[in-house]
């Protein structure tokens, strides 16, 4: 099935990307089997999500003679990261509107990472404070660059509008479609982190459309449950207007989320650490770390069982892990851990 824009012009992701087996995590944890869609390997920029929701928001830019395009994210934002890098393979300009958002980061956050990335992939860095609402500011940047005589585009936080978020619909078939392929048999449920909602509202987009009947469980990154369904809904009604059959399949767990966005817990150390050794697989520390965290949590509870098939999907994030180097590190020489 064709989901969004016809004829994308910008191919970014190398699709299908792996859908793997979690062999030892499977066997370690004694419940459901775990496959993992590793859409955290793609050949461009480190690769993520968001590279699914870019292949569509820069076709259209491009589709607009834009020459520039202009986004926001916190200063270790995968999405400006993924930005930055397909701009730089498009020949566009690349502005960033950070915000310095997280509470509680030190000087080192500020500066490895994805922070440093932007800067090795040419992008112009717009610095507000993290009280500032980026959306103004992007509004203001953009009118700059329209009397420099640019052609701008602006591409929402996490690229999460109607548009974007249609690439995991189209996700959600070629996940299904490898499952079949590979399994001979039928995803139960998918476990996804859920920040600006885009990627959940996709999947389910999806789902409804292939008339499946699993769950799609979004682990909260950062806000309550309650606040991010609204997020959700908003972006389904753009997505599918006049339809809301989506509404009671929208299903957030924000126990994980600890002291909100970018803030690490324990839960998040452990998972990071338990996919790594067991499987030599990078989790990050905002959001794959945090829903690997609610998956083991939900299949201690029995939520999901032995027999079913559950898909974690993995969103990328790796190239932040150095910035959470205190929560990560066990060298005793620095303590670790000081920092959850
Ligand atoms: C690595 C990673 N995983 C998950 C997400 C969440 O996706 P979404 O913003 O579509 O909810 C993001 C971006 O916010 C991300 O960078």
């Amino acid at each position: 099935m064709q989901h969004g824009v016809g004829g994308m012009a910008v191919r970014l992701v190398d699709a299908p990307t792996p859908l793997q087996n979690l062999t030892r995590l499977t066997k370690d944890l004694d419940g459901p089997d775990l496959l993992m869609k590793r859409d955290d390997v793609m050949p461009l920029g480190g690769g993520g999500n968001k590279l699914r929701k870019l292949e569509r928001l820069l076709s259209d830019a491009l589709s607009r003679g834009a020459d520039t395009v202009i986004t926001p994210g916190a200063l270790q934002s995968n999405h400006a990261r993924l930005t930055a890098a397909a701009a730089a393979q498009l020949g566009l300009r690349c502005i960033l509107v950070l915000t310095d958002s997280v509470a509680n980061r030190d000087e080192i956050y500020r500066r490895v990472g994805n922070f440093l990335l932007f800067q090795v992939f040419g992008a112009e860095l717009r610095m507000i404070p993290g009280s500032e609402e980026s959306a103004p500011v992007m509004e203001e940047v953009a009118e700059e660059e329209r009397r420099r005589g640019a052609k701008p585009y602006v591409i929402p936080l996490g690229g999460s509008n109607a548009l974007g978020s249609e690439g995991y619909a189209a996700a959600f078939d070629e996940m299904r479609a490898q499952a079949r392929r590979q399994l001979n048999s039928d995803i139960d449920a998918v476990v996804v982190a859920s920040g600006s909602g885009g990627t959940q509202a996709g999947l389910i987009a999806g789902a409804l459309e292939a008339n499946w009947r699993g769950e799609i469980v979004g682990i909260s990154v950062g806000r309550p449950a309650s606040a991010q369904k609204e997020r959700i809904v908003a972006i389904l009604e753009a997505m599918r207007p006049g339809r809301n059959d989506w509404r009671e399949r929208i299903e957030v767990d924000d126990r994980f989320a600890g002291g909100g966005y970018g803030q690490p817990t324990v839960g998040m150390v452990r998972a990071v650490q338990l996919v790594a050794r067991r499987e030599g697989i990078l989790l990050d520390p905002v959001y794959t770390g945090k829903a690997m965290d609610g998956l083991l949590s939900l299949i201690r509870e029995k939520r999901f069982r032995k027999g079913q098939t559950v898909a974690f999907l993995h969103t990328g994030g790796s190239p932040a892990l150095s910035a959470y180097w205190q929560s990560l590190s066990s060298d005793p020489m620095t303590g670790g851990g000081d920092d959850r």
